[in-house]
């Protein structure tokens, strides 16, 4: 399938693990330019250091990049953080546990958009791309994390918003939703869900996962980072020019609705 895509300039923030560097490699393939933005950037050559929920330091970056690479065509925020804690029952939280999960995972989506917004906008109607990462644990109050949950929910509210202001610019936003895929994040799931339990009932990562999978996606089946990968090419390919504002489930079957 002819994407279109080869030469476009893309900006993916977490492209340095997990998802969000099968979505870099994805759109490599498509022989686009792509710059990673990572609170950890390793040894990725086109990439920069950069906290999302740092308004300053995301505009710099987005500056620097659009000025490199002459433009942004396209972006991806995959970037996000959790808790760290086990949030079930909720009060096994404190209220000042939600500030920093709601800073990276929420208000670091908003800034990307405030950052990227003038170099989306410029240009006129030639296809350019938001994309943001929500979950499935936006949409149905999952309780392993409430203020993951609570920053994936107001992903999805900004997602919708965001793409009724840019439709007048013809850039369209969309948001995946992954339901579980084995990546770092994941596994700190993992990790918090055993905190307080007596070791000799705690479960490996793999018996954890296993049960978890069967007990909650029809399809029983972990999703892969490249099936992400090839979503958002298709989102940010001209095949996709008539889907704005949609959050597209890729969980197994977790969430369905009409
Ligand atoms: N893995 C899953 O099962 C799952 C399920 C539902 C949703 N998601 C969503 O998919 C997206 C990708 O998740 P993943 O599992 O690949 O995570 P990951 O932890 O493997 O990768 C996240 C990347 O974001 C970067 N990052 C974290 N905080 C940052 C910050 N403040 N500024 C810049 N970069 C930062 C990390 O360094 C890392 O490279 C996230 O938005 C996540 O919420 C994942």
């Amino acid at each position: 399938m002819d994407t279109g895509l080869s030469g476009k300039k893309v900006i993916v923030f977490g492209g340095a693990s997990g998802i969000g560097q099968a979505v870099v490699r994805a759109f490599r393939s498509e022989e686009a330019e792509v710059f990673v933005a990572d609170l950890e950037p390793g040894d990725e050559t086109s990439s920069a250091k950069v906290d999302i929920s740092d308004l300053a330091e995301v505009t710099t970056v987005v500056n620097q990049i659009g000025d490199k690479q002459g433009g942004i065509d396209h972006v991806v925020c995959a970037a996000a953080k959790g808790s760290g804690k086990f949030g079930f029952p909720f009060w096994n939280l404190e209220p000042g546990d939600w500030k920093s999960v709601l800073e990276v995972s929420l208000i670091g989506s908003v800034n990307v958009a405030h950052a990227c917004q003038p170099w989306l906008c410029e240009g006129g109607n030639d296809g350019k791309t938001l994309l943001y990462f929500t979950s499935v644990a936006g949409q149905i109050g999952s309780q392993t994390d409430p203020p993951y949950s609570a920053a994936k929910a107001g992903v999805i509210n900004f997602t919708q918003c965001a793409a009724k202001d840019f439709a007048a610019y013809g850039v369209r936003v969309n948001a995946l939703s992954p339901g579980m895929v084995k990546t770092d994040l994941n596994e700190s799931v993992w990790a918090s869900s055993q905190q307080g339990i007596p070791e000799e009932n705690r479960l490996s990562y793999e018996d954890w996962a296993d049960l978890k999978i069967k007990s909650i996606a029809p399809l029983a089946r972990w999703q892969e980072p490249e099936e992400f990968g090839a979503m958002a090419v298709y989102l940010a390919s001209f095949h996709a020019k008539n889907i704005t504002g949609q959050i597209i489930n890729i969980d197994g079957g977790q969430v369905m609705k009409g």
